[in-house]
Order: C-alpha cells, then structure tokens, then sequence
C-alpha cells in the first residue's frame, strides 16, 4: 500500500468511545466499512467493486442512524429531532459526495471521496453523538442515585 492511500485510514480509538456498546459496535462497524472502501482504492480494484463499497457504507450509516433514533425514543432524548435532521443531512451528504466522484485521476479522486466520507462520519460521531452519550451517562448517574 501506498502512502497517499493511508491518508484516510482509521483507527478505532477509546476517544470515540460513547460509552453504550451496541452504538461503539456500529462505529467500529463503520470504521471496518470505510477501511474495506480504502482497501479497494489502494488494491486499485474495479470501479463496480469500489461503488459496492460505498453503497455498503451508505445502507450501514442509514441503519445506524435509525438505531441511534430509537434509543433517542427510548430515553426521551430532548434533542432528538435536532440530532435526526443532522442525519438527515449527513445521509444527503454522503449521497452527494458519492453521485459526484466520476474520476479522472482514478486513485486520487476515489481517495478524495474515502477522505470526504471518513470526516463527515467521524465528525458526526465526535461532535453530535458525543452529546447524547454526556446525556446518556447523566441519565444512568441519576437512575443509580
Ligand atoms: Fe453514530
Ligand atoms: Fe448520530
């Protein structure tokens, strides 16, 4: 493998740790995602291969999000609609940036798209979803008062 390719390789770290298990499975499980789609553009497999990739990383970040939404319905999660409308939009994002990528510059561009990809899930889960888990432990804190 190639050094530009390991550009937008991630590591899972306890720092994206939400403490609720089945949510740090998905985002590992999304991570192993992205990682295979890296895979593919370093092994420079087929276009068909790496848009398989991609559609995997769209249908798992759409069952997430949906998971993620009905633990919110479960704990009355007060910023539930905003924190479902940013999926929403990351959803359309992540659209966008694959309908977009007709490469050129084969390696590089895909890699632009894996890039792209990588920090619009990574920044959800660093910034949006770490307030639900600050909620989630003051909820468990005052359930074992
Ligand atoms: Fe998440
Ligand atoms: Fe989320």
């Amino acid at each position: 493998m190639t050094g530009e390719t390991q550009v937008w390789k991630i590591e899972w770290d306890d720092g994206m740790s939400v403490g609720i298990p089945e949510i740090d499975e998905d985002h590992k499980h999304f991570i192993r995602l992205v990682n295979q789609l890296n895979q593919a553009v370093a092994d420079r497999m087929s276009v068909t291969e790496i848009k398989n990739r991609l559609q995997l990383i769209l249908d798992d970040a759409e069952r997430h999000f949906r998971h993620e939404e009905r633990l919110f319905a479960e704990w009355h999660y007060p910023d539930t609609d905003e924190h479902a409308s940013r999926h929403n939009r990351l959803i359309e994002a992540l659209y966008d940036i694959s309908a977009r990528s007709v490469p050129h510059d084969f390696a590089a561009e895909w890699i632009d798209v894996g890039l792209r990809i990588k920090e619009a899930l990574i920044g959800h889960i660093l910034q949006e979803d770490m307030k639900y888990a600050a909620f989630y432990r003051s909820r468990q804190a005052a359930a074992q008062a």
